[in-house]
């Protein structure tokens, strides 16, 4: 079967997305969730979805809905980790709660994370399936909070290893990703192995995906990412790089490091904090951690036996060096 890719299907999923704003009364609850829709994004949860389930099927219109409810559910998200992360910027405009205030964003927050569950209970009507997908992505959604809490827990406490930061991540990010592909399988009526390998394929991608995010939080431009540069640092963040630079210089340097990191966010200068990071080499650890995520990603598409996976790979690859 012919595989689409990531462009055709991104079109296909922007024309439903918008197609389906929500309008209601109040307006003023409904305009900051069609502002973050309209925003723009990479859309790459909602074409995961809608690549597994094209490993089945080749009209891909009976995945759109689910497509949708996971595009609400990552919107949601980001409306809510900006308040918490106090961030400025979202896909190069002003983020939601600066845009109408703060709590508005926080209850149209919340109306479009019951709108994802809505439109998810009619996404599986027709297979008779609706529990079973709100079952999966009610544990996704109660991770990702749990991921959350820890990624702000992690601010306030000592350097968290390597393996805490992995695991926060695998929750706050890692999750969605995952269950964004093991719906569009579900969907579709894959195995249960299909289903957990292409759940792994997410999850293992999403970790990597996650520390790309944390790079370009570095070195990325903003005029590409949409989003303030150095963020994490300004926030006091124990992301990829703090904590890889913390575990990695001697214990005498730490309080030095410690120290800089602090003025950083006093003095919104993000020059020192880098500097240690290029002292450990922190690109190049990045790039071999990330080469490792890809590897074990792919080690999953290996048991969709009779799948041609190539455009899933060939997504996977792009996501690990995106600039934006
Ligand atoms: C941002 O996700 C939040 C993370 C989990 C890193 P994306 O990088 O997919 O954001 P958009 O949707 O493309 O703006
Ligand atoms: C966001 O992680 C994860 C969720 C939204 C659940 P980040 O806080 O790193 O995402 P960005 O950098 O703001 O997009
Ligand atoms: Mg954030
Ligand atoms: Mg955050
Ligand atoms: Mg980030």
């Amino acid at each position: 079967m012919s595989q689409q890719d990531y462009t055709s299907l991104t079109s296909r999923f922007e024309t439903y997305l918008s197609a389906h704003q929500p309008y209601g009364v109040p307006d003023t609850l409904y305009e900051p969730i069609r502002y973050i829709n309209d925003l723009g994004g990479k859309r790459i949860r909602p074409v995961l979805l809608l690549m597994a389930y094209n490993l089945w099927h080749e009209d891909v219109t009976p995945a759109l809905p689910a497509a949708l409810a996971v595009e609400y559910f990552h919107n949601f998200s980001l409306m809510h980790d900006d308040i918490m992360d106090e961030a400025p910027l979202r896909r190069g405009k002003p983020t939601v709660h600066i845009a109408y205030g703060r709590n508005s964003a926080i209850l149209s927050g919340d109306a479009l994370l019951i709108r994802c569950f809505d439109v998810l209970l009619e996404a599986g009507r027709h297979r008779g399936i609706s529990a079973d997908l709100c079952s999966c992505m009610c544990k996704a959604s109660l991770e990702i909070c749990e991921g959350q809490q820890m990624d702000m827990d992690f601010e306030k406490r000592e350097a968290p290893t390597e393996s805490e930061y992995l695991e926060m991540i695998r929750k706050k990010t890692a999750c969605l990703i995952g269950v964004s592909l093991q719906l569009g399988a579900m969907l579709a009526g894959a195995s249960q192995t299909e289903v957990s390998a292409l759940y792994r394929f997410g999850e293992q991608l999403g970790l990597g995906f996650q520390i790309q995010d944390d790079y370009l939080d570095i070195y990325g431009d903003a005029a590409r990412t949409g989003k303030q540069q150095g963020g994490d640092i300004l926030q006091g963040k124990k992301n990829f790089p703090f904590v890889h630079t913390y575990n990695t210089i001697s214990p005498s340097d730490r309080i030095q490091f410690l120290n800089d990191c602090v003025l950083a966010c006093h003095q919104a200068d993000i020059k020192p904090v880098i500097r240690w990071y290029e002292q450990v080499d922190m690109a190049h650890y990045m790039l071999d951690i990330q080469s490792r995520f890809l590897a074990s990603s792919m080690e999953e598409l290996d048991q969709l036996s009779d799948s041609d996976s190539s455009r899933l790979q060939d997504l996977a690859i792009r996501l690990m060096v995106r600039d934006h």
